[in-house]
């Protein structure tokens, strides 16, 4: 019998099992390319602006992404405690996403505005100056390193290529928008637009 053969030879079991776990797959990615709520961006979704886009990257290069998720799940105790649940139309302009899977710490998917901009300057520096209890490190070098806006106009570019909508007048005032502003100046910019673009949704 044909099963027979499947049963007993490994080999060709193996294959059979790739090509179905395939099959399975792309049926199940290849439709989310043409949905329109995968792809759109969702209203009000603006591109990051320079400092935003530079306090990003050190958002990446410290490795906060390792300890906080940017991924609100629609279960209750989530939207409870962060706000409303993530949709894919939020993340159209992301190059690479961030939505992380270790929360050490909090989801921060919706944290703009939930702070002043004083208290994450505080909190960055030195987190128990502000959360007694906290175990987050500390980032106090990031007050003190200013920012050369060398590199911001190029990857506004890259961006543009990816389908990031910035305008020529984005690209050309970038790096005066971040010259002289330190790398917290940056980075609280980007917390702080967090999640706010599409809030009550
Ligand atoms: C080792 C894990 C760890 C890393 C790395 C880390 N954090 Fe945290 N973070 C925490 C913990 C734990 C808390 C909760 C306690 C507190 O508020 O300090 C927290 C809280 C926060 C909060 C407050 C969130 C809220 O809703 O109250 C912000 C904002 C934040 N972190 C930003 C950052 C940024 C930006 C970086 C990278 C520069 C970073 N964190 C890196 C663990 C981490």
């Amino acid at each position: 019998m044909t099963h027979d053969k499947v049963e007993t030879n490994i080999g060709l079991m193996t294959i059979l099992v790739i090509a179905v776990l395939s099959l399975g797959g792309l049926a199940e990615i290849i439709p989310l390319f043409f949905l329109k709520s995968t792809t759109e961006p969702v209203a009000g979704l603006k591109p990051y602006t320079a400092l935003q886009l530079e306090g990003r990257d050190i958002y990446i290069r410290e490795g906060c992404v390792g300890c906080h998720s940017q991924m609100i799940r629609p279960l209750r105790a989530e939207t409870a405690r962060y706000g409303h649940y993530s949709v894919a139309g939020e993340f159209v302009y992301e190059h690479p996403f961030l939505w992380g899977s270790k929360r050490t710490g909090p989801d921060l998917a919706r944290v703009g505005g939930r702070y002043s901009d004083e208290w994450h300057r505080l909190h960055l520096i030195n987190p128990r100056d502000v959360v007694p209890e906290s175990n987050m490190p500390a980032y106090p070098w990031l007050a003190e390193k200013e920012l050369s806006g060398q590199n911001t106009a190029t990857k506004m570019r890259r961006l543009q290529i990816l389908g990031v909508p910035y305008s020529a007048d984005d690209v050309a005032s970038a790096s005066k928008n971040v010259q002289g502003k330190t790398e917290l100046d940056a980075l609280v910019a980007y917390l702080q637009v967090l999640g706010t673009q599409v809030k009550g949704q």
